[in-house]
């Protein structure tokens, strides 16, 4: 591509290296972020997903060697050869990542694929060729992580991906190269060390992990730049943290986000959506939020409201806060043509929308029939969909849902030439189609912030690199499979190392209609993912938790239940998120990457480092087996205390999900509520699973932005087992309001305990103080 190397210029972090054909670039963002650049189509970056970056100075320097030129930092070492192939060592000089020297040799595909195809066989392409391709060296040791929101495994090597956001209804299953989500990034874990890539190029991009052939993985683009960034760990929390600084991190929600979510498509009318708060009042099933799919509007107008099903729905929402629901509503991104209808005028009249080659607003369909797509790429058209939350934020509603943001359409894909302004280089369809929801909720975000100055509440179906830092993101139409309640945990989880803390599933699956014991595994799941929400088709059966019988009701009731009280432990993992970057929902590699056992677990994860879960995702299982790694763990059911490092079969009946916390963690939770805010949350139970350890619990008014400017407490705790208990709490930061009084619950313990050096003797598990 670039031709043969030529001399070099320095300039601060950034060495510039004249090619033959082009430039390449290597700039170092820190010491162990290292971005690799050649303008192929801009002169300069223009990332949708790394903004605000923080770079510091390294100090570094280059030989010129007979045939590659080599930079060498304090902990890099970087050679760059002819066509811009470069290969990265340690300060030892280990390999760290080779670039393949030679031509992509593709396995071979024997037989004629026309006629598999006959019968409606998809057939694999064999060989792609692209403008842009950067091949490395498959070393032989590798795992690979991230992605973002992919079907299969946790280990992706040996599969071949790409990012083109995808409506595609059908059943998500393993040989699905796309979804609704664009995450072009990837973690490389080997044998004592690992690396992100992260290819920060919008346009359509493939990846292929060794699918192609086990010598070598590629990542390659249709257009756009060469620029991507190498992220050296060594470990993988580092990668993870590295990625997240470059991309954002995703910020505090407000405290009842992260409660229970009900949603249906569609609950409507009014009467129904009252009944359902009802029902879960009088069921004593706690629950925050619920959802009003498509049918709460007017003709599928977006920002309006159908006034005949939902007469003065003002009122609604306000009678369902008082009951403690907040509302969250659908808003997709199609406008209906249709004159009269304020959006689409002033949409038109100010040139909003995308338009054809020919300047024509460009139209498709969606719910509303003929629909027009705003132009998200354009600053003016952010602020005006922003301005336009407005009226959903009047109206009361706490949280808006993007969703057919791909953009999804229903007559055919979007054109390769549709017309987008993208700030001022105009550009097409192909450009930004990965990015157009991301912008969406961007907008709404910035919308929402503007007009509650609370932390909004976005969630979103399509995404980018980066989306984290504006929305939450659920994983699409899924069905009440077992197969797709199995697949949840690892898309969960790399998705989670792809930067998205706050995520989740349908719980008990979109379309199909589900079982009650589907239900009760997908909830006893869903507890512990970031977004807790029951979702499900039109047209399909009844699944709210009462649906199906009282086994299944109560089994809803008792995660649900489960989830309010480990709210505070919850919200201590989202601060962690907005603060390192780390996810909620971990694999446990995360904190074992030395423990060749996690690698490939594709069915438990770790819940923050404290709790580990272990999910039943098959029909008719009571019973299965969990890896617990090194350390003592406790059964969070029995109590009973299990070594690590090994293998245990855990009995699961229906109501039991299997939980393990680690011996030496103190777990906050916060008393019994049907809804956040019921109860003043001044009073902190500590649930103590005695052993040493050290925990950081972080309080504040879980609403608004003033944790920024320091209101917020940081307390550590920190606990010693010798003869007697020791536990120490201190605060780390003290900007809010104190907790009343703390309980303590100690786990297989009784008998004397020292808390803050004061000697107290603890009965029946449980010691009481109050903190004035
Ligand atoms: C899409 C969404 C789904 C929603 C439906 C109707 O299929 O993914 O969640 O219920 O549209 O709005």
């Amino acid at each position: 591509m670039l031709g043969k190397l030529g001399f070099y210029i320095v300039n601060e972090n950034i060495i510039e290296i004249q090619f033959e054909n082009g430039v390449g670039k290597i700039e170092f963002i820190n010491e162990n972020i290292v971005n690799f650049f050649s303008p192929l189509k801009y002169e300069k970056h223009f990332s949708r997903a790394v903004e605000d970056l923080k770079k510091s100075k390294v100090d570094f320097h280059v030989i010129n060697e007979k045939n590659c030129i080599e930079i060498e930092s304090s902990i890099l070492r970087i050679k760059v050869y002819d066509e811009f192939k470069v290969d990265i060592y340690d300060n030892k000089g280990n390999i760290i990542c080779e670039d393949y020297k030679y031509k992509r040799k593709p396995f071979i595909r024997r037989g004629n694929g026309k006629i598999a195809e006959g019968e409606g066989i998809k057939v694999e392409e064999n060989f792609r060729k692209h403008k842009i391709e950067i091949v490395k060296k498959m070393l032989g040791d590798e795992y690979f992580y991230g992605f973002g929101e992919k079907t299969g495994h946790l280990n992706k090597k040996g599969y071949y991906y790409e990012m083109w956001n995808t409506d595609d209804p059908k059943p998500h299953v393993e040989n699905y190269t796309a979804l609704y989500k664009s995450i072009p990034f990837f973690i490389t874990k080997r044998n004592n060390l690992s690396f992100g890539i992260f290819f920060d190029n919008t346009f359509k991009t493939y990846f292929d992990m060794g699918k192609e052939n086990s010598e070598y993985y590629y990542f390659a683009a249709d257009d756009g730049n060469l620029d991507y960034y190498f992220i050296y760990g060594p470990s993988i929390k580092e990668v993870v943290i590295g990625y997240t600084e470059l991309t954002g991190k995703t910020p505090l929600p407000q405290l009842w986000t992260l409660g229970y979510h009900q949603s249906r498509w569609s609950y409507s009318p009014k009467d129904r959506v009252m009944e359902i708060a009802k029902l879960f009042r009088e069921k004593d099933i706690p629950c925050d939020v619920i959802h009003l799919d498509i049918d709460y509007m007017d003709g599928f107008r977006v920002f309006t409201w159908d006034k005949s099903a939902f007469e003065n729905h003002k009122k609604m929402i306000k009678d369902l806060k008082n009951m403690g629901f907040k509302v969250v509503t659908i808003i997709d991104p199609g406008v209906k043509k249709d004159r009269g209808y304020k959006i689409y005028d002033d949409g038109l009249k100010n040139g909003y929308f995308a338009t054809d080659k020919d300047g024509i607003p460009y139209v498709n369909e969606v719910w509303p029939g003929e629909a027009l797509y705003p132009d998200f790429t354009d600053e003016k058209v952010r602020m005006w969909w922003s301005e336009n939350q407005r009226i959903m934020m009047e109206d009361g509603i706490a949280g808006i849902w993007n969703d057919m943001n791909e953009p999804a359409s229903f007559k055919g894909p979007l054109p390769d030439d549709v017309q987008f302004k993208n700030d001022g280089r105009p550009t097409n369809h192909l450009e930004v189609h990965n990015v157009y929801g991301h912008l969406m909720s961007k907008a709404t975000y910035e919308g929402i912030k503007k007009y509650t100055n609370k932390r909004p509440f976005v969630i979103t179906r399509a995404c980018f690199a980066g989306t984290q830092k504006y929305s939450t993101i659920w994983t699409g139409d899924n069905h009440s499979f077992w197969e797709h309640l199995r697949m949840a945990v690892p898309m969960l989880l790399n998705l989670g190392l792809s930067g998205m803390a706050f995520s989740g599933t349908d719980v008990g699956g979109f379309q199909f209609d589900a079982t009650g014991e589907l239900l009760s595994r997908w909830v006893q799941l869903g507890c512990f993912t970031p977004l807790f929400r029951n979702h499900s088709c039109m047209h399909t059966r009844d699944q709210e938790p009462w649906a199906f019988d009282k086994q299944t009701e109560d089994i809803n009731r008792k995660y649900i239940k489960l989830r309010y009280k480990l709210l505070p432990y919850i919200y201590d993992l989202m601060y962690q998120a907005e603060f390192y970057g780390l996810p909620v929902m971990r694999p446990l590699i995360l904190h074992y990457e030395n423990d060749i056992n996690t690698f490939e677990l594709n069915d438990q994860f770790l819940f923050g480092e404290n709790i580990l879960v272990a999910p039943v995702l098959e029909q008719g299982k009571n019973v299965r087996a969990v890896y617990l790694p090194e350390g003592r763990w406790v059964d969070y059911w029995t109590k009973q205390i299990h070594e690590g490092g090994k293998y245990i079969l855990k009995e699961a009946p229906l109501d039991i999900c299997p939980i393990f916390i680690k011996e030496g963690s103190v777990i906050p939770n916060y008393e019994e509520q049907n809804f956040v805010g019921e109860k003043p949350n001044n009073i902190l139970i500590i649930d103590v699973y005695p052993g040493s350890g050290e925990y950081y619990h972080y309080k504040d008014d879980g609403e608004s932005f003033d944790y920024r400017d320091g209101k917020y407490n940081l307390y550590k705790i920190s606990m010693q087992i010798e003869k007697i208990l020791r536990i120490d709490i201190s605060k780390e930061h003290d900007g809010y309001t104190d907790y009343e009084k703390i309980i303590f619950k100690f786990n297989n313990y009784d008998g004397k305990v020292l808390i803050n050096s004061k000697e107290y003797s603890v009965k029946n598990s449980i010691l009481e103080i109050s903190m004035n």
